[in-house]
Formats: C-alpha cells, structure tokens, sequence
C-alpha cells in the first residue's frame, strides 16, 4: 500500500491505471477506522483493480461547536488495517492541500439534505457533498463505496451523482453492528461504559419499529411511536429526532407502502449518535 499526501502523486497514479484500464474504487473515510469502514473496503477490493482510501477528517462538514477538533486520529492504526483489506492507495492529505487559502465553492445538494441530520445540523451535507465530488474528480474512481449507516448521506451521494451526471457507480452496504447491536462509529470510543449500555436503547427501539413493521404495523406515525417509546428507556439518552421516511427521497410518509428508513439521532451527554433500519 502505498500512503499518498499530495493531489500531484494520486493523479500520477490515477493516471497509470486509467491508461492501463484498471477498475478504480474509492472509499471515502474520515480516518478512526473500525469494521465498518472495513466491510466497505473489503467490498471494494473484491470489486475494483485500484482500490483507493481517502482519509480526511473534512472541515467543511463541521458546525461550530461540534467535534472538529477531538475527532478521534489514529493514522498508523488505520494504515495497519488498510493494509489488511488490500487498499493499494491511501490519500491522506493535510487540510490546506483541499482547502488552500481562499477557497470559496460549495456544492450543494437540496431537499434530500432539508430533514432529518440536514435539519439539525446547517451546512453538514454541503461540506459533504463538496468533498466527496473533489474526491471524485481527483480520483476518478468508477466505483465509491459508502455505508448505510450514513443513510441521509448514502441518499444525498447518490442525488449528486445523478444530478450532475457524475460517471461512478454509488455502491451502498449494509450497516455493521457490534453483538449488542450497536452500530460502529468512530463516535463510539466518546462513550464511558455506562453510557454505551445506554446507548444501546437507540437500536433497540429502531429494532422493535422494524419488527412493528414485519408483523404488519404500517401506521408511521405508530411506528415512530414504538421506537421512542423503547428509546425513552434510556433516561440518560436525548432524542434530536426519529422519523419514518420513504427510503429512496426521504420524503415524509404516513403509511409504509413502500420502502422507508426509520432515522434516529440521539444524544447521550455531548455525544451525538446517529441510526436507522430499513423497513420493507
Ligand atoms: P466516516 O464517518 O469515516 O465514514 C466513512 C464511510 O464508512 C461512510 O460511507 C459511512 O457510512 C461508512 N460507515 C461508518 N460506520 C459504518 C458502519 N457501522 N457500517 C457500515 N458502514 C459504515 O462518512 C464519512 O466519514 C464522511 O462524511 C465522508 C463520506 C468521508 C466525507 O467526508
């Protein structure tokens, strides 16, 4: 594997195996790598010739007051478990070398980015958005690998891509839990242990909503419901908020006669956790 910082090297390498046909697929990360990201890159390396990581903790797609500057950096790690999933490039690349002084443009991706995390937190999905397509043109990967975990961002990935005529193949993968349920996020290691027992409530209740739903519940209001009321067990937990939506626009729904995604975002003390289930 080989650990690229600079835009020059990587499109040298791009270069060569564009010129040499390979199949290029990229996963994007913000680095503070676990088995989720791992399951991403593993699908990656059975699916493309180049297999490429972008390593970046974004600026962009952080409010003020979030958790810019603590997010967890543990590059050696993370280069160790690359490595064991057969990426061939890494691009890690300081903060001025994707943002120079004066940088002023935003790509922008509306209504899938208005409910939900897009509602709570201003700017989040355009900071994303504007990295993922300076990824994508850097990098030029034929195929991009990202989680449902991130569902509203999966949705918004794939919007941009078709708006904008953008020639890669969004491939989205299933969540990867812990045994307890608990989906994998770099966010997690901000929990003490007391609060991840009560963290577990989050999937939990996003559980009983989905198995609410395979016994037949289509009210989503109802559905909703279940959820918060399993959530709401937790008393150290705060929800920001839980709602039903269609799964392929996140429009608002009041029956589920189609696909939907039950979203949830919950507080525990300053951390932010975010989670859903697919329904039907
Ligand atoms: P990050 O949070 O590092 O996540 C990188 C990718 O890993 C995303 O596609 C995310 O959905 C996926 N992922 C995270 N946890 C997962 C889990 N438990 N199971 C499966 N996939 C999981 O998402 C970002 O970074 C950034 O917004 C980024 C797209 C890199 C743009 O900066």
């Amino acid at each position: 594997m080989e650990l690229v910082t600079t835009r020059n090297v990587v499109r040298e390498r791009v270069g060569q195996a564009r010129a040499a046909g390979k199949l290029i697929g990229l996963v994007p990360t913000m680095g503070s790598l676990h088995e989720g990201h791992a399951s991403l890159m593993r699908r990656g390396r059975s699916r493309s010739e180049l297999l490429a990581v972008s390593l970046f903790v974004n600026p962009l797609q952080f409010g003020p007051g979030e958790d810019l500057s603590c997010y967890p950096r543990d590059l050696p790690r993370d280069m160790a478990l690359c490595e064991s999933c057969g990426v061939d490039l890494l691009y890690a690349p300081p903060p001025e070398e994707v943002y120079p002084p004066g940088f002023a443009s935003r790509v922008e991706v509306q209504r899938v980015t208005e409910p939900l995390c897009g509602a709570r937190r201003p700017g989040h999905f355009a900071g994303v958005t504007t990295v993922v397509l300076k990824l994508f043109t850097l990098l030029q990967p034929h195929l991009a690998f990202f989680g449902e975990k991130d569902y509203q961002q999966l949705v918004t990935i794939r919007k941009m891509v078709a708006d904008l005529d953008l020639d890669v193949e969004v491939v989205g993968l299933p969540t990867v839990r812990d045994s307890d349920g608990l989906a994998l996020s770099s966010r997690n290691t901000y929990l003490s242990p007391e609060q991840r027992q009560q963290a577990l409530a989050l999937p939990r209740g996003l559980q009983a909503a989905s198995r609410a739903h395979a016994a037949g519940e289509r009210d989503a209001r109802r559905l909703e419901a279940i959820a918060r009321a399993e959530i709401g067990k937790a008393t150290e937990l705060r929800i920001d908020y839980l709602e039903l939506r269609d799964a392929a626009d996140l429009a608002p729904l009041e029956m589920v006669e189609r696909p939907a995604v039950i979203a949830a975002a919950v507080f525990i003390g300053r951390t932010r956790l975010i989670d859903n289930r697919l329904l039907g």
